[in-house]
């Protein structure tokens, strides 16, 4: 499929469009791998200023408009990709042929993403269309936090009337660019499109083989493409960190091969040489437990009253069978993690430590008035210290209702991105299944689920040791957030370091969902691992 056709279908707003290659009567040219080879001369030259932690920076650099990774796209509008290339710095040249690639996807609650309308980088968007997804919409999971709750940050959200800002407040995509790596931005299908005739064909596991199918692009392009296709270092935020975790978790895995062939992706690897992931909304069969164990007491945001007891003490019984199942052990020596030790394993490795690290940052007086207002720490030979329970009082009101993912009423969004055929919304765990208030009847979870589950589940890979994973993980996520349970990350930290792989895992103290507060650091991450000596110019500082 051509450039113009793309564009033409964005202007319809994409959602319904089923433009299959065999509709342009011409399935073969388009069919062809040849349409996946890139064109390295075909790109127009953007000088756009950027902020970084090292204030302005000039960057000129190639942009590559959008071009299909897939020949056999699903729609016109979102398997495809933009690429942005850095040749000149605050005026100094850059060559970045072997530079590391920062593949960025925008995707946010599970919606679908594009860039078709981008004509410079970090404008990828994050289509928030009618977001609710269910019946009953906009219920629990069915939105993402509104844009503008976060701290915001260096290079600003996405353009497009804001619907990138929820994931894209921090510009990772921007922030690589004046760092003198190559951006790869794609688009992906998610859970709302549907075709004409009310077919979800965004739903699991489209997101991630859109993502493999990226991948397979820029590897297949080697040489073409400039960048390191060997230092491919993946990025995303919640429902985005999700699939970027599970990206990188999965790479290689064969039980994509089908769905990648269905959309003509490139024969190439699609493993990932670095994981960055913040706040994932992931494991979400387990998630529903997990977020009673920790925020089972807590009130709920809106109602001000605590969840049926009931239901959520029958979730965390879940979380205990499937944490012991598990068998993973916590970080420096702490021994496998179970419902009963988690609180303490929290505390100690990643809790305490963030907030000595938030207090220590902060000037004296800062400090004094840091600590006269939050009395239930114990400031102490520069280290932070309290009790479990005065956390979850400090946290607060829990954001979601329980079931917080596979809501009884089948109104969160993660029931519809497990939706398929004509069905927007299905169930995902028997419990909910069980519990269900809409009239779905039978007592089994429809048979593919299972398989949907695992093809969506970073877990699901880390279990099983893929050997196509990748090595080198950035997990971050707020102290305060309950989109989902602590747990997640950290039981995603505690089995890929009990692999030996190298995991950056902080929590970011005081901070809700969807931050980051440390993207300067990221981006001395990527040059570390990926062995990158620079351009000459000055790189983003690491503060430590
Ligand atoms: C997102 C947030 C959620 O609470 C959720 O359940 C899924 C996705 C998000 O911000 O992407």
């Amino acid at each position: 499929m051509g450039i113009g056709a793309t564009a033409g279908v964005a202007a319809v707003g994409g959602l319904t469009v089923n433009a299959q290659a065999s509709d342009t009567g011409d399935p073969k040219s388009s069919g062809s791998p040849d349409a996946l080879v890139f064109d390295k001369d075909d790109y127009t030259v953007v000088t756009e200023t950027i902020t970084t932690d090292d204030g302005d920076k000039e960057v000129v650099y190639h942009f590559y408009k959008p071009r299909d990774y897939v020949t056999n796209p699903s729609d016109g509008t979102h398997q495809s990709l933009v690429v942005s290339v850095p040749v000149a710095i605050d005026g100094e040249a850059v060559d970045a042929t072997r530079a590391p690639i920062v593949l960025a996807n925008v995707v946010g609650a599970y919606m679908p993403s594009t860039v078709a309308d981008a004509v410079g980088v970090g404008q990828a968007v994050m289509e928030m269309g009618d977001l609710g997804g269910g019946p009953g919409g906009g219920g629990p999971g069915g939105s993402p936090t509104p844009p503008g709750s976060g701290t915001g940050g260096p290079g600003g959200g996405a353009p497009g009337g804001g619907t990138g800002a929820i994931n894209g407040m921090v510009n990772l995509a921007k922030l690589a660019v004046a760092a003198g790596y190559v951006a790869v931005e794609p688009g992906t299908r998610g859970r709302s499109l549907t075709t004409s005739d009310g077919t979800y064909y965004g739903t699991a596991p489209a997101v991630i083989v859109d993502l493999k199918a990226a991948v397979r692009y820029v590897k297949f392009n080697k040489g073409r493409i400039p960048g390191d296709t060997e230092r491919i270092i993946s990025t995303g935020t919640s429902a985005g960190g999700a699939v970027s975790a599970l990206l990188g978790a999965s790479g290689d895995s064969p039980i994509y091969h089908k769905y990648l062939k269905e959309l003509g992706a490139a024969e190439a690897s699609d493993a990932v040489f670095g994981t960055g992931t913040w706040c994932p909304i992931t494991d979400l069969e387990h998630a529903d437990g997990a977020y009673e164990w920790i925020w089972g007491g807590n009130v709920t945001q809106g109602t001000g009253e605590v969840v049926d007891q009931g239901v959520s003490r029958a979730l965390q019984s879940r979380f205990a069978e499937y944490q012991a199942s598990l068998k993973v052990r916590g970080l420096k020596g702490f021994g496998p993690l179970t419902a009963r030790n988690y609180d303490q394993y929290l505390l100690e490795t990643y809790l305490q430590p963030s907030a000595t690290r938030y207090l220590s940052a902060l000037s004296d007086s800062d400090r004094t008035a840091y600590l006269a207002s939050n009395a239930f720490i114990t400031w102490s030979g520069g280290k932070a210290t309290f009790t479990w329970a005065d956390y979850l009082t400090h946290v607060g009101a829990r954001k979601k209702t329980a079931p917080a993912f596979d809501a009884f009423d089948l109104s969160a969004g993660e029931n519809n991105e497990f939706g398929a055929g004509t069905t927007e919304s299905r169930h995902f765990t028997e419990y909910g299944l069980r519990n269900d208030t809409t009239g779905v009847t039978g007592k089994r979870l429809d048979s593919d689920i299972p398989e949907v589950l695992d093809l969506m589940n970073p877990m699901y890979h880390i279990e099983r040791h893929n050997p196509g994973r990748s090595r080198h993980w950035w997990i971050r996520v707020g102290t305060n957030d309950s989109d989902t349970s602590p747990t997640v990350s950290a039981n995603l930290a505690a089995a890929l370091d009990n692999l030996g792989d190298d995991v950056n895992h902080l929590y970011y103290w005081d901070q809700g969902h969807a931050t980051n507060i440390d993207p300067g650091d990221f981006i001395a991450w990527v040059a570390e691992i990926s062995g990158h000596r620079g351009t000459g110019h000055k790189s983003t500082s690491h503060k430590k």
